[in-house]
């Protein structure tokens, strides 16, 4: 069983809408998933009789071919978390449409969810960023199929991004990404709201026509493009102002970090080789698990993190353990004086003796500091969870907010 994960949510409400609307990205739809476990054999077997889907067409097809890959796919399926569920890519199906808090999304939650939404966006063309949920869904076979990672259908070709909303709009950014982190990438973004947000207002835009990340890819450049394009400002509403909010810049922020700059990947430590019982070496494909739970992937981290003072597997992972210790640390600080300043502000504001140009700086500060602790954070589950994907840059943006929150304290002192 999977070390069950703290599923501690942050009361930043803000911060809680936005990752909602990421692992479940879609509106409530209520089908029987059990008649789409076309699979009854072995674990997939086992994943289908405790209620979870997992694979249709192109999975199982490719099930006797690759028989390792798609075992160890059909794996996370079965690793349920502390919170009742299991947040596997092999589960992805039922976790959209199973929640009940899900949102009114509709369709566009598909174009990063399935290859298949491909086929969709072919045939309904840009009005499927406006149809529901429900029209759809019944055109979908498999959610998260083994073409989403390998857009030419061979697998033995390697990784390629193939989904054509990303690999459209980010499509100059990803010439400057690894393939394997880009197949990683082309959900785990910052910017996957772009489509169903603008292309709906724009009458004649396609997805060539967006580009986030023209000015680059750190906090700075993608809130300078996204204010621009009128995106994910959301309202706080005791300080009446609206905050900048991007939900799990997880590319963005390994893009450039130490890990990536030695030649790491996203795949590097989530699907590490492992060996079957005929000796036979493989990638294992439970990309959703923890590769703290992964003992050839704690392995992989000791080819450096030895000389770096780490003796063992174990080791390994305390000493992750310690560093998400150490960055939810001082990520605590941030949200205790994010909080400390948004009472002094609004007991300013109040009490009416505050300029009012003050207090603008005051929130416009408060807005920024909130902006960089949400991007470094990048929806982890536990506090200072993804420090294992650029340390460096986190306490860099942690640091901005400390210091914003001090200049804009010491702005309502004066
Ligand atoms: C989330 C992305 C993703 C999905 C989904 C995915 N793969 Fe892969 N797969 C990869 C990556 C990344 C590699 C490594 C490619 C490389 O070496 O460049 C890979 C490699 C492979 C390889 C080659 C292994 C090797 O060592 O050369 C096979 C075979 C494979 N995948 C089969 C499958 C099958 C079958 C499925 C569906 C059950 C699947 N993959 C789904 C990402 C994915
Ligand atoms: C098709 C979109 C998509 C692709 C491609 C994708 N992911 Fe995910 N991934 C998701 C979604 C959505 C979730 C949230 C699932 C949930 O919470 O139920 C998730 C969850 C995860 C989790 C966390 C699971 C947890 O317990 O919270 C990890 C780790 C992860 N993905 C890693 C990867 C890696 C590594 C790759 C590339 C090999 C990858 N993902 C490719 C959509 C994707
Ligand atoms: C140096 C190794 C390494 C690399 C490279 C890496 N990760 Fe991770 N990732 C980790 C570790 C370690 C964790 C923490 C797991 C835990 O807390 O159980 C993690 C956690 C995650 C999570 C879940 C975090 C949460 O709290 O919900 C996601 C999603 C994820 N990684 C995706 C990615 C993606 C996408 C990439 C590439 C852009 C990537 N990772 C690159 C090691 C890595
Ligand atoms: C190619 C070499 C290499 C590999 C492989 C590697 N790392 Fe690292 N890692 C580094 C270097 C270098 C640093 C920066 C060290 C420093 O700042 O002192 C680092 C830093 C880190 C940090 C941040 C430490 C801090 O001070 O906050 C974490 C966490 C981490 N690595 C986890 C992992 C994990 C987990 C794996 C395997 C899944 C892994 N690393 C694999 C080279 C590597």
């Amino acid at each position: 069983m999977k070390q069950s994960m703290k599923r501690r949510k942050r009361a930043v409400a803000v911060a809680t809408v936005a990752f909602l609307v990421f692992l479940t990205g879609c509106a409530t739809f209520s089908v029987d998933t059990a008649e789409r476990v076309a699979d009854t054999t072995g674990q997939a077997g086992e994943a289908a009789s405790s209620g979870l889907s997992a694979s249709l067409r192109y999975n199982a097809e490719f099930k006797d071919v690759y028989p390792n890959e798609y075992r160890s796919f059909i794996e996370g399926a079965l690793l349920m978390e502390e919170d009742g569920t299991a947040h596997s890519h092999a589960n992805l199906r039922n976790r959209v449409e199973q929640d009940p808090q899900l949102l009114e999304v509709g369709a566009p939650c598909l174009s990063c969810k399935t290859a298949e939404f491909n086929e969709l966006y072919a045939t309904y063309g840009r009005e499927v960023f406006t149809l529901p949920y429900a029209q759809v869904t019944g055109e979908v076979g498999d959610y998260f199929s083994c073409l989403t990672c390998h857009a030419s259908g061979i697998p033995a070709e390697g990784a390629d991004a193939s989904l054509v909303t990303y690999t459209t709009y980010a499509s100059e950014f990803l010439t400057t990404v690894d393939p394997q982190t880009a197949a990683c990438g082309q959900c785990h973004n910052a910017t996957c709201d772009y489509p169903r947000k603008l292309l709906p207002l724009q009458e004649n835009a396609r997805l060539e026509d967006f580009n986030p990340y023209r000015y680059g890819s750190d906090a700075d450049a993608l809130r300078r493009a996204v204010r621009e394009d009128g995106m994910t400002m959301y309202p706080d509403e005791e300080l009446g102002i609206t905050v900048d909010y991007l939900g799990h810049p997880d590319i963005e922020l390994f893009q450039g970090s130490q890990h990536q700059e030695q030649g790491l990947t996203c795949v590097s430590c989530h699907m590490p080789y492992e060996t079957n019982e005929q000796g036979e070496q493989y990638r294992t494909h439970n990309a959703s698990g923890s590769p703290l739970n992964n003992e050839q992937a704690m392995r992989y981290c000791l080819s450096c993190h030895a000389s770096l003072g780490v003796g063992s597997t174990n080791e390994m992972r305390q000493f992750v353990r310690a560093r998400q210790s150490a960055l939810g640390a001082q990520e605590a600080e941030v949200l205790d004086g994010l909080d400390r300043l948004k009472a002094r502000i609004v007991e300013a504001e109040a009490g009416g003796a505050t300029d009012p140009a003050t207090l603008r700086q005051a929130k416009e500060y408060y807005a920024d500091a909130s902006y960089y602790y949400s991007f470094q954070h990048a929806g982890a589950d536990i506090p200072g969870g993804k420090v294992a994907h650029a340390s460096a840059r986190m306490y860099r943006y942690l640091e901005q907010s400390l210091s914003l929150i001090k200049e804009a304290n010491a702005l309502l002192q004066a």
